[in-house]
């Protein structure tokens, strides 16, 4: 009998892959960063052999960990890093260009052309997108029209385009299967979520060559198996969403109305909105959630493209700190910013505010603000986007939210949680694993392969470890959002 499910989740800044058991405990984890590309200003890119290479490597560092054979595997669960743009050649495997990632800004122009065609209404009707640089459309026809002889080679169907789930897969079958999963199809905004097909008009508006596209399929369905070359012994892939939808699962946000924050390179809070798509009045976009059967399910998004990347950027670039968890001593050695906000516009502003020319800023100065004060306000930042996002649900939804499920990497900030407890005025629940995109991949391709028997029994895998509770008196939280409010206008009032 197989005693696990393996969950490959390949993030933003690194490939990861853990090893579950039937309880949804971590039994073995491996990592590894990859490089990120920044050819100018805007501009991310990755190696999507890398991508590959750090996954498959990753995969047999998990299993070696616990002596697994692949037998010992029930399935695989693939969750990614959402909208990244792959393009490949059918024949050789060989992608044309990098991967062009998600955080991306080199389409926004192409955007506002559509924009003010009056173009957005019709995207966000088929799509639920706000039309955006973020989205892989624009991605996929840049690469169609900047690299030499790809348009031809798209239009006799001699190249493939994937997100990161697609070229997993392929990979991992040895290129025979081509295909992705209603979550990952509706992030391209050439996915219609109201009749689940590729969009012909849109194909048209962007230029793109249906041939190219993967056939979409349920997020929890046996896709294909692993090839030899790639592991000993065929393993069922059988689960596949976007990270984020991925979270929602992982988090048993089954139901609607249950909302869940992933704080990892950007923070993404999702709410279930069951089988209804509901459109967003105030900013948010509409998407697919992952299902365990072949209905589709809904949720609200609001995407904050950057969250927790500010503390590696406190890490990396600005050499503040040496480890991500510094971040929490240094913040709690002052009592609040000394006035000082930062704005993390690093790839321009997401969910609410949609504003791809927006910068980074740090306003509010004074002589008194030191490493302490910019520590804390960038910690700080992350908790003010959440709430900004978070209201423009409620006043889409019309339900107040009194209690939000956290998961990612920095929702294991103590400092960050009971800060964002406060500023929201809300219960925020923190469950034992935190790897909780990880863990809905494997719950999906696990409930495929009768792993699992039903949503009851996740749900009983789901404990809770920490509760964090507003201790904020209501006039100082209008204040400081007061102040955040005045920060924003100088982040997006930056043009290009
Ligand atoms: O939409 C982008 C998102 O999928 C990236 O997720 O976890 O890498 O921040 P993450």
């Amino acid at each position: 009998m197989a005693k696990y499910i393996m969950a490959l989740d390949q993030g933003t800044t690194s490939s990861r892959c853990i090893l579950f058991d039937k309880a949804g405990n971590i039994c073995s984890m491996a990592q590894r960063e990859f490089e990120q590309i920044y050819p100018k200003p805007g501009w991310v890119e990755h190696n999507p052999m890398e991508i590959w290479s750090t996954q498959y490597a990753v995969m047999s560092e998990a299993m070696a960990l616990l002596g697994a054979k692949p037998n010992d595997i029930a399935g695989i669960g693939i969750t990614n890093q959402r909208e990244t743009t792959i393009v490949w050649d059918k024949e050789t495997g060989e992608p044309v260009y990098n991967a062009i990632v998600w955080q991306c800004r080199r389409t926004a122009k192409d955007i506002n052309l559509l924009v003010k065609d009056g173009y957005a209404d019709v995207i966000k009707a088929k799509t639920g997108l706000v039309p955006d640089a973020y989205f892989s459309a624009t991605k996929i026809a840049w690469i169609l029209s900047n690299v030499a002889g790809a348009r031809k080679k798209a239009e006799e169907g001699r190249l493939l385009f994937g997100t990161v789930d697609t070229w997993l897969i392929w990979k991992l079958t040895g290129g025979a299967v081509h295909v992705t999963d209603y979550t990952n199809a509706s992030r391209t905004m050439l996915f219609d979520i109201h009749n689940r097909c590729w969009d012909k008009e849109l194909l048209e508006k962007f230029n793109i060559p249906e041939v190219m596209l993967p056939k979409v399929k349920p997020s929890s369905c046996i896709y294909g198996y692993t090839d030899p070359s790639v592991l000993a012994g065929n393993v069922a892939i059988a689960g596949a969403a976007g990270d984020q939808q991925a979270a929602l699962f992982g988090q048993c946000c089954f139901e609607p109305g249950e909302v869940k924050n992933t704080y990892g390179t950007g923070c993404f809070l999702l709410m279930n909105t069951g089988d209804k798509p509901v459109e967003s009045k105030h900013g948010l976009i509409t998407t697919i959630a992952a299902g365990s059967d072949d209905q589709l399910h809904y949720a609200l998004e609001g995407s904050v493209f950057t969250g927790g990347a500010i503390v590696q950027w406190l890490r990396d670039e600005m050499r503040l700190i040496r480890s991500s968890s510094q971040s929490e001593d240094y913040a709690r050695m002052v009592n609040d910013t000394n006035g000082v906000y930062i704005v993390p516009a690093f790839s321009g502003m997401g969910a609410p505010y949609w504003n791809p020319y927006a910068r980074g800023c740090v306003v509010g100065l004074s002589r008194g603000a030191n490493k302490e004060h910019f520590i804390r306000a960038s910690l700080e930042s992350i908790a003010y986007q959440t709430y900004d996002v978070l209201k423009a649900m409620e006043s889409d939804t019309g339900h107040i939210v009194k209690e939000l499920k956290v998961d990612g990497g920095a929702s294991a900030n103590d400092f960050l949680m009971e800060f964002q407890a406060d500023i929201l005025g809300a219960k925020i629940r923190r469950p034992k694993c935190i790897e909780t995109t990880a863990l809905g991949a494997a719950y999906l391709a696990g409930l495929a392969v009768g792993f699992f028997k039903d949503l009851n029994e996740i749900r009983d895998n789901w404990q809770l470890a920490s509760t964090f509770e507003s201790s904020m008196a209501p006039s100082d939280r209008d204040t400081l959002l007061a102040g955040w409010r005045r920060a924003v206008k100088c982040a997006i009032s930056y043009t290009d």
